[in-house]
């Protein structure tokens, strides 16, 4: 009476979109097994050795479904268990693919009562849990697959997009970058033309998507705000970067707040060619890494 879900890896940022543009990956994913249980509340098991919380209002299962709890019906209770493939901490929406889930089975163990919308609403309290910030660059992207638009947190304010195919390329060199740490560093103020030339390459990136126009999304592929900053955290970023370029990729930058780095390519054969080129990087470098193909799902 268990039902099963794959949940996915998401990528945050997409480069000059911080905190307000995000997709989908076809994988990894994380396998996740909820039931409803007699008993109030919420129990969660972790059938994976990343000794991650159990307790619900530290775990980012369990605080998303605590906030789903307040909303459903008297007495309704969960049992989940979860099976991780997206490493904890790697960048690519591992805390959110939990919590978004959590309720995504949660709701089908309802009947489908809850919108997406207040799925999102419920899985950023899980991540708040994983960051101390309540934002939707993930969860969003993993409810309504695809790439996605927060236009605003609060109202909440999904937009998703449709795009052309895309290959993603991500390597994720094995060091650990904390997002509340990642977070804390950026400044607070924009210079105005900075500040202009950001939203100039928000545009012409979501123009490009939804008028599949491949150069386009490259020439938006650009963050002079967030990437100058954060990618002094990530050894090899500009080397991957530049070589991933001259492989064919369209573009790319910092997945989420990193380590991970993601390359987006028109082609399969560009792609595989962009993760050849990170391997190159970190081979010389000494540093071990993963590396994901996928697509925009
Ligand atoms: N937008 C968030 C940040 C994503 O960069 O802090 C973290 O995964």
């Amino acid at each position: 009476d268990f039902l099963t879900l794959y949940s996915p890896a998401t990528v945050a940022n997409m480069v000059c979109g911080f905190d307000v543009l995000g997709f989908a990956l076809e994988a990894p994913c994380d396998t996740m097994h909820l039931r409803l249980t007699n008993q109030p509340g919420i129990t969660i098991e972790h059938e994976d050795d990343f000794n991650l919380p159990t307790e619900p209002a530290r775990n980012v299962a369990g605080a998303a479904l605590l906030a789903l709890l307040k909303a459903a019906p008297a007495g309704t209770g969960f049992e989940v268990r979860i099976r991780k493939a997206i490493l904890p901490g790697s960048g690519i929406g591992s805390s959110a693919a939990s919590a978004a889930g959590a309720v995504v089975g949660a709701n089908r163990l309802l009947g489908s009562i809850f919108s997406r919308e207040e799925l999102v609403r419920f899985a950023m309290f899980g991540e708040e849990v994983a960051s101390g910030a309540r934002h939707a660059d993930n969860i969003a992207p993993a409810i309504y697959g695809g790439v996605t638009l927060i236009r605003s947190v609060e109202p909440l304010d999904v937009v998703p997009l449709s795009a052309p195919p895309l290959h993603v390329t991500v390597v994720h060199p094995q060091i650990e970058v904390r997002t509340a740490d990642a977070r804390q560093m950026l400044k607070q103020q924009v210079p105005l033309k900075a500040a202009i030339r950001q939203w100039a390459n928000v545009a012409g990136l979501v123009a490009g998507l939804l008028q599949a126009d491949y150069q386009l999304i490259g020439r938006s592929l650009e963050d002079v705000i967030v990437e100058p900053v954060r990618s002094i955290l990530i050894p090899g970023f500009a080397a991957v970067k530049a070589r991933s370029l001259e492989a064919g990729a369209l573009g790319g930058g910092i997945s989420g707040s990193g380590p991970s780095i993601f390359m987006l390519s028109k082609d399969e054969p560009t792609a595989q060619a962009v993760a050849a080129a990170m391997r190159t990087v970190y081979e010389q470098l000494g540093v071990d890494f993963h590396i994901h193909v996928s697509t925009i799902n």
